[in-house]
């Protein structure tokens, strides 16, 4: 068993916080252990804890399209939640359910080692940018240290508001273009011969 199967396993039977008496099953994530890209949610919905996967209703339908459009299917990806378990009426989390379940992502992201880490919403996107509103940041890599953050909003958003699906899409096409410069340039602060810099903020 991979360490990461492993810590996952330890997820199911988290007490740490409320939302542990009302859950169905943990979302603990999915995709590929080594993933170059991992995708950051808020929180389980109704069919994710039903289901015990992440991005499984709706708004993962939209997601796995939007990961199709740029030619990426779900397994090569690693697709993870802020908070693990639903919280009641699919309300947002809370901080304190967020800072419970902090340490499970944070050992996930360890695991991984992702070079993009793709934030889905107001949520994740605070856990890296706390004081930026998405609505200004979502489309714009950053570099943070070892890893590239780069905010979008969640896909869900373009069920509730039609008019944010096609900014959705123009940010899944701006990612495969950070994705295709990084390839050609390299880690940060090494250049490959012909590559061009990141184009960041
Ligand atoms: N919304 C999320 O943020 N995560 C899921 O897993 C499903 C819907």
């Amino acid at each position: 068993m991979s360490i990461l199967t492993e810590l996952c396993r330890q997820m199911a039977s988290c007490q740490g916080c409320g939302l542990a008496q009302q859950r169905t099953r943990v979302v603990p994530g999915e995709g590929a252990e080594d993933a170059a890209i991992l995708f950051i949610g808020e929180a389980p919905g109704f069919n994710e804890d039903q289901q015990g996967r992440p991005f499984v209703g709706a708004a993962g339908a939209f997601l796995d399209e939007l990961l199709l459009s740029i030619g990426l299917h779900r397994h090569e990806v690693y697709i993870a939640n802020v908070v693990k378990c639903r919280p009641p009426g699919n309300r947002d989390p809370l901080p304190g359910e967020i800072a419970a379940c902090r340490p499970w992502l944070d050992r996930q992201i360890e695991m991984i080692q992702p070079k993009v880490i793709v934030t889905l919403g107001r949520h994740s996107l605070a856990r890296y940018l706390p004081d930026e509103a998405i609505g200004k940041v979502h489309g714009k890599p950053r570099q943070m240290g070892d890893v590239l953050c780069f905010p979008m909003y969640h896909p869900a958003a373009a069920l509730h508001q039609a008019s944010l699906r096609g900014v959705i899409e123009q940010d899944m096409q701006r990612l495969a273009h950070v994705l295709k410069d990084m390839e050609s340039v390299g880690p940060p602060g090494q250049e490959s011969a012909g590559g061009s810099q990141l184009a960041l903020f």
